[in-house]
């Protein structure tokens, strides 16, 4: 134990002295391990991540989160480094939507606009025509003329969370997240019975059973706000464990209690110290958008962006 702390030590100093040496940032997402968010220049969700991406003056970005969460970046800053530390970090709900299998629904509904949700990959936010985060789906539909037909992909539960919460009908691809999916409303009424007095937030990526027990449904940015900023102190969480570690850090006088222990996404947890050390030695992998697929996209990122 006391050469795995050692080892750890060595390897945060290592990727520290190599970060200042390469220019680079170290961005995390909510969901990784604890380590890599404890070395990480910023922790946040995907939309706080890609702000933080268009923004910062190094020239390296070690993203520590999964493929489409890098591709983002890259779209945004063509002129950056953008490295994903395990090449196999991919997001499922991502790849249930092809470029090829979007184009036929766009021929079958010719008058829709395409929301695309940011979990996708490059070539098919070329294909949409505005990209939303968990963070501001809301926000991006309402915004749309109400006589607007709307094709929302690839996640058919935020898409229907935001159709609720709009009254706006939408076509809804069938996607979902195979983490959050775990979460069963069972699992919160049982939670709820132990712990009475806690407040329930969970992210709109969960099943409509779920969320319609939640007091309120957030992005995981906005759950941290949450967490934060309520009177209660115990909460119960219905997403992707790893944001606990943040919870528990930032707010340690209450306590988080996990909806399901089963709730984990293992290409998130793909990253690691060594990989983020070994990624910053190589400069590998890198993640490049291609150059006409980038500027497609990048409308589609850029006119969410406009937006909040
Ligand atoms: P956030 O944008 O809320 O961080 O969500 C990203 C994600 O992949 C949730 O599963
Ligand atoms: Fe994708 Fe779900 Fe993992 Fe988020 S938690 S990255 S949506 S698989």
């Amino acid at each position: 134990m006391i050469n795995d702390l050692d080892g750890d030590a060595r390897l945060i100093e290592e990727i520290q002295h190599l970060k200042k040496a390469k220019n680079a940032i170290i961005l995390a997402h909510n969901y990784q391990l604890g380590e890599i968010q404890d070395i990480a220049d910023f922790v946040g969700d995907s939309l706080e991540l890609s702000q933080k991406a268009a923004q910062t003056g190094a020239s390296v970005i070690v993203f520590c989160g999964v493929h489409f969460m890098a591709e983002t970046a890259s779209i945004l800053c063509p002129d950056k480094r953008v490295l994903l530390p395990d090449i196999h970090a991919g997001c499922p709900m991502a790849n249930m939507v092809t470029a090829e299998g979007l184009r036929g629904k766009k021929e079958e509904y010719p008058e829709a606009t395409v929301v695309c949700y940011v979990n996708s990959t490059a070539d098919v936010k070329a294909e949409s025509d505005v990209c939303c985060t968990s963070a501001n789906a809301v926000k991006i539909v309402s915004n749309l003329p109400d006589e607007q037909r709307i094709l929302f992909i690839p996640d058919q539960y935020l898409g229907y969370f935001v159709s609720n919460k709009t009254g706006r009908e939408m076509i809804l691809w069938p996607g979902f997240c195979p983490t959050h999916a775990r979460i069963r409303s069972q699992d919160i009424t049982r939670l709820k019975q132990e712990y009475p007095q806690a407040k329930i937030v969970v992210h709109p990526e969960c099943r409509p059973e779920v969320t319609a027990l939640a007091d309120d449904v957030l992005s995981t940015g906005g759950i941290c706000r949450f967490a934060r900023d309520t009177a209660a102190v115990d909460v119960i969480v219905g997403t992707e464990i790893g944001i606990l570690h943040r919870l528990r850090k930032e707010n340690p006088d209450k306590r988080f209690i996990p909806a399901s222990e089963q709730a984990v996404c293992p290409r998130m947890k793909l990253i690691t110290l060594e990989t983020v050390l070994w990624s910053l030695q190589e400069m590998a992998p890198e993640i490049k958008v291609p150059e006409e697929i980038r500027l497609r996209a990048k409308s589609a990122v850029d006119r969410m962006l406009e937006v909040v």
